[in-house]
């Protein structure tokens, strides 16, 4: 089986990573049409925005039916927590319709810590130690963090907007706070909990497109959480990244993918699991061994606006591979340069932040590409903020510090007010390299 020659493509998302994944597909010569829904100021220039919510399987499927689309490309967690694959596959219309992404059992690899651990346990996927509570065995939950060393790792269960890990380095710190959690801090996310060993390493992503029998590792990144420099300050969805990661060189790759990503994709298939789409794995590199820190079911963002970028070869190619169980048969070429992006947020973010200022500029940017997120258009066509992370911009180089370089003087021609970016981007990874 394979896709028509040319194909409509809908596209679920509204962030920066999915105007990264507009642009592959738009670029590509088998895309008719492409529709982003809800979509961004930046992919209304790619393709055509459509104001369905993702979440809504009603509509996406009417306008799946209606527009003759050929393949569903589901960028954030939510729709496939949500289950769309398993909505798709069990509607007569609509079955035959891929859907790029895990069925329901496996997005739990994302939406529940426990089942995601549970799994590395099974498969013995190098993880930390841990164990699972509820607000029935508090004393047990205080007892096994007596047990552990500071700083302790304490997990919601569900998905709780990414906030839902708390590191505590006090043990009394840590015995209050997974009271809280199991008393419903997080609401029902939180209402089991898992707590595990610290990783002290250091954190990088590996991405793995599967087809769930075979796979094809794409690039490495790492991003930038916290909102201040040197990462101090509160926890985003993240400040900027840098691909390849330096420190992941070929042996240290080798492991990852003996260890973790080859027992994964069977550990799937073992499990019967339907899993068609990305895989992004959160690592700890610990004096070069990998160990799992999570698991999440799409691409990150703003991980996909370096990762989409060095990849040269088709993306409908690559979705037809992964859709179609014909990974095997497809090439995927990735370029050697480095690609690093910077995102640039509205002031107060991540607590409440500024909207509606007047996003100057953008056009005059011309040694990298701005990658839109949190931007609207207002009534008189201005390209307005509109949600915490605004845009990010993505630059290629020989070099880290080369692409870096072309990001920030990027960014010195855009204006907002109260424009805010992460000065110190990449700058740990050059260290290192220098070491
Ligand atoms: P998550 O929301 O699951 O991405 O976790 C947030 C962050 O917590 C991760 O990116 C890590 O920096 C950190 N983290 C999670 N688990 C551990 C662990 N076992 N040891 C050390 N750091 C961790
Ligand atoms: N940048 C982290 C994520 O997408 O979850």
């Amino acid at each position: 089986m394979r896709l028509p020659a040319t194909v409509n493509v809908l596209l679920l998302g509204t962030g920066g990573r999915e105007h990264a994944l507009a642009a592959a597909i738009s670029k590509s010569p088998r895309t008719k049409e492409l529709y982003i829904a809800q979509g961004n100021g930046g992919t209304a220039t790619l393709g055509t925005n459509v104001d369905i919510m993702a979440s809504n399987f009603t509509a996406v499927k009417q306008f799946v039916v209606s527009r003759n689309i050929n393949i569903v490309v589901v960028g954030p967690e939510e729709p496939l927590v949500l289950g769309i694959v398993d909505f798709f596959l069990n509607d007569d219309d609509i079955k035959f319709i891929p859907v790029l992404g895990p069925s329901l059992n496996g997005a739990k690899l994302e939406g529940s810590k426990q089942f995601a651990k549970d799994f590395m346990y099974k498969f013995d996927i190098p993880t930390a130690a841990y164990k699972t509570f509820t607000d029935k065995n508090i004393d047990q939950a205080h007892l096994f963090l007596e047990t552990l060393q500071a700083p302790y790792v304490l997990k919601a269960n569900g998905l709780a907007a990414g906030k839902g890990v708390v590191i505590a380095t006090t043990l009394e710190e840590a015995k209050s706070e997974v009271t809280e959690m199991l008393q419903g801090k997080f609401g029902a996310a939180s209402k089991k909990v898992v707590i595990e060993a610290y990783l002290d390493g250091i954190e990088l992503s590996v991405f793995v497109a599967t087809d769930g029998k075979g796979y094809k590792v794409l690039p490495s990144a790492k991003d930038y959480k916290r909102i201040g420099d040197g990462d101090q300050g509160l926890n985003t969805g993240g400040m900027g990244a840098v691909s390849p990661v330096p420190f992941a060189t070929a042996e240290f790759m080798q492991k990852v993918e003996q260890r973790i990503i080859k027992p994964t994709v069977d550990g799937l298939a073992k499990e019967g699991i339907r899993y068609q789409g990305f895989i992004f794995i959160g690592l700890m590199n610990i004096d070069g061994d990998p160990f799992v820190i999570e698991y999440n079911v799409r691409l990150g963002d703003p991980e996909t606006e370096v990762i989409i970028p060095r990849i040269e070869s088709d993306i409908i190619d690559l979705f037809e591979g992964i859709v179609y169980g014909t990974l095997d048969s497809k090439e995927v070429v990735i370029s050697e340069d480095y690609a690093v992006t910077v995102v640039c947020v509205a002031e107060g973010y991540p607590n409440e932040y500024r909207k509606g200022d007047t996003i100057l500029g953008v056009n005059n940017v011309t040694e990298s590409t701005v990658y839109q997120a949190g931007t609207a258009v207002d009534e008189h066509s201005n390209l307005i903020t509109a949600g915490g992370r605004v845009l990010t911009v993505t630059s290629r180089g020989k070099t880290i510090e080369q692409a870096l370089a072309k990001s920030y003087a990027s960014i010195d021609k855009i204006k907002y007010q109260g424009i805010y970016y992460r000065k110190d981007i990449g700058k740990d990874l050059i260290a290192l390299q220098k070491k």
